[in-house]
């Protein structure tokens, strides 16, 4: 039965009186990575293991249930620090276990949730210290980040409209529907400063303002969760993690602007994010949340889930339009901007996960509250995802005008090399904002991010892929990773994206294989230029990026491959020599049995060679030798 929005009060005071009587609460991730490392046979054994203890538990508070000493079982979108999944949090003693598996749990059953216990074998433990940490207080991941737009995921059931209702859930709609006019919704977001998290930074609030201006029998709200970004994972973890706070940000987005239909654009690679979507939408209208005369305030409003085919350029604003109406993927030219003529022709809002997602909190804390966190001109959060060779990786989120240092080393817990141990002097580069980004190096680290400072320095926040590189990087062969995605991914409509792309690839693969001159580094630059130039959209414009910023901080590195035919990083196979260390060689013939050319000759217990020229550079030598007398010369 539908129930009516004044219930939206009664619902969670009675969740949160039944909440009370729970005596724990077990939480398991639930997220795509946790997923991925067996979590859901995590969270079936809890309920196995408890149900032959006879300890008496549920999987759901139920409203107005009298049931006291109960252990609630959830699960939870990703709570970012999916390295150390499958994670399992209990409450209220604070514990956060760490690479939980199916054999744990009884375990954790007996000792923790029966004997009061804290094992300590699950506990993480910090690399530097060697400490074990009880729970996410105690670890430097969480400890230094602020959690805005990623509170509830990992705290709350993504699948459970109640909780999120319990949790503030659809105060901030039920505000602006009723209490405030369009034009006061538009000012609200505009004095918080928010700007768009999807890439531009385009101050929120204008546009929003723009599109309310725009005069029109139907509007039209999009949601872009398309997300196509390499290593990028924050909006996807927001819609699996906390659905709802997009579909809230995106009724309030839709009474700013008049809208009365809502997208909300999903690459179909994130099947967990549909599923929640469309489960919480379902919930939503059960709940008169969304549909017609929403809160009896004769607003109508209600969203679909659209599924993209997954390819990076329908993240494009034009594109993603184009898909949704059932056209080819291709960006078109700007002017007429959707503010004006977009989804069907319609004035349209198309908005980033992570902005809209912000906005229930905006309208429910005040614009004074965010525009107090972060800077100036970038307030509020920023979530992160940091890769790369740092001790922890995962999910982040901070303030903006959090510097790089304390993201790597605090958070990240420091560069580590080759081996995976901690070493202060191995940090060479961070790469952020992916295929349109740039690399930041050691002169940075004390820059605050934020979207004009990372400007000025030749990097964009984009979508806030964070890629940390050791000192064994190759910065030729990391530019040429992005140019090979950039590549792939062009829809061909520009001849310069298309064409100048392949070319600048082909030029990077002469560098990588020995075959480039100085001419070659400055007809990348050249292109480079001219790609930007003659490109319709924001994937061609920014597809030089990270060769022009790679050029700028390592351009002696290009200069090495050129000159001296030498890959600094000992990374870029064609220019590295095996060469044997005649006092390690024992004259085993395990290289030479393995050489495919005959290129090793010598007796045997004497010390082997290798003749260059018959060298194909297989390293399969390299691989076979035990004494660890082959070695990488170049
Ligand atoms: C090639 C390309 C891919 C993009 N992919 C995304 C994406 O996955 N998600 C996103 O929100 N914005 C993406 N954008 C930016 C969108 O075009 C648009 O600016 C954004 O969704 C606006 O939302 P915001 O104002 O909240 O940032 C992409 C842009 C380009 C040029
Ligand atoms: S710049 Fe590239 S991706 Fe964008 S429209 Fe042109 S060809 Fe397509
Ligand atoms: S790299 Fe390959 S071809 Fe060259 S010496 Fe070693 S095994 Fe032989
Ligand atoms: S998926 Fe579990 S922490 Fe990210």
């Amino acid at each position: 039965m539908r129930k009516r929005f004044a219930d939206l009060e009664e619902i969670s005071l009675s969740y949160k009186e039944s909440g009370r009587l729970i005596k724990r609460r077990v939480t398991i991730c639930a997220g795509t990575g946790c997923v991925a490392n067996g979590s859901l046979e995590v969270y079936n054994e809890f309920l196995k293991q408890l149900e032959s203890s006879g300890i008496e538990h549920l999987i759901k508070i139920e409203l107005k249930k009298e049931s006291s000493d109960a252990v609630l079982v959830s699960s939870s979108g990703c709570q970012g620090f999916c390295q150390m999944g499958p994670l399992v949090t209990i409450e209220p003693d604070g514990i956060m276990y760490v690479q939980v598996g199916k054999d744990d749990v009884k375990n954790v059953v007996e000792r923790t949730l029966m004997g009061n216990e804290v094992i300590e074998e699950l506990l993480y433990t910090d690399l530097s210290s060697g400490k074990k940490c009880k729970g996410t207080e105690d670890i430097n991941f969480y400890k230094r980040q602020k959690r805005f737009v990623l509170g509830n995921c990992g705290r709350i059931n993504p699948e459970d409209i109640y909780e999120y209702i319990a949790s503030d859930g659809y105060k901030a709609a039920r505000r602006a529907i009723l209490e405030m006019t369009d034009a006061q919704i538009c000012q609200e977001i505009l004095r918080s400063g928010l700007r768009g998290r999807g890439g531009g930074g385009f101050p929120t609030g204008k546009k929003w303002e723009l599109t309310r201006q725009s005069v029109s029998d139907i509007k039209y709200v999009i949601c872009n969760g398309d997300e196509g970004d390499p290593g990028a994972f924050m909006d996807r973890s927001i819609m699996e993690g906390n659905p709802h706070s997009v579909i809230e940000g995106m009724m309030i987005a839709a009474k700013a602007i008049g809208a009365s239909k809502g997208y909300v654009y999903v690459r179909m690679e994130y099947p967990l994010a549909v599923k929640r979507l469309r489960i919480a939408v379902q919930q939503a209208r059960e709940l008169g949340l969304l549909g017609l005369n929403i809160f009896d305030s004769g607003f109508d409003f209600d969203i679909e889930i659209m599924e993209g085919a997954g390819a990076f350029v329908c993240g494009e604003e034009t594109a993603l339009m184009a898909s949704i109406e059932g056209n080819r993927g291709m960006p078109n030219p700007k002017p007429p901007f959707p503010a004006e003529s977009g989804l069907f022709g319609k004035p349209t809002l198309i908005n980033n996960v992570e902005t809209l997602s912000s906005v229930p909190k905006i309208i429910l804390n005040g614009p004074d509250y965010f525009s107090s966190i972060g800077t100036d001109n970038s307030p509020g959060t920023k979530t992160f995802a940091l890769t790369g060779n740092v001790v922890n990786t995962g999910l982040i989120e901070v303030p903006f005008g959090t510097t790089l240092r304390e993201i790597i080393f605090e958070i990240g817990g420091g560069v580590v090399n080759d081996n995976g141990e901690i070493d202060p002097d191995a940090f060479k580069a961070v790469q952020i904002g992916g295929p349109s980004g740039g690399c930041l190096v050691e002169e940075h680290l004390d820059l605050p991010l934020d979207f004009d400072s990372l400007g000025k320095v030749g990097a964009m926040v984009g979508s806030g892929g964070l890629v940390v590189m050791n000192k064994s990087t190759c910065m030729v062969q990391m530019a040429r990773f992005f140019m090979q995605f950039t590549q792939n991914e062009s829809c061909g409509k520009c001849v310069l994206c298309r064409e100048g792309t392949k070319q600048m690839l082909a030029l990077l693969d002469d560098i990588m294989e020995g075959r480039a001159t100085y001419e070659t580094i400055s007809l990348l630059e050249e292109l480079a230029g001219a790609v930007n130039k003659g490109s319709l959209c924001g994937l061609g414009k920014t597809a030089p990026n990270p060769v022009l910023s790679t050029l700028h901080y390592f351009r002696d590195e290009y200069y090495a491959h050129v000159e001296q035919k030498r890959c600094p990083a000992k990374q870029c196979k064609a220019l590295l020599t095996p060469v044997i260390i005649p006092e390690l060689c024992k004259g085993c013939g395990v290289c030479l049995r393995k050489c495919p050319t005959g290129a090793i000759t010598g007796s045997k217990k004497e010390p082997h060679v290798i003749n260059e020229e018959l060298c194909i550079k297989c390293m399969a030598c390299l691989e076979a030798c035990r004494l660890n007398a082959v070695t990488i010369g170049g």
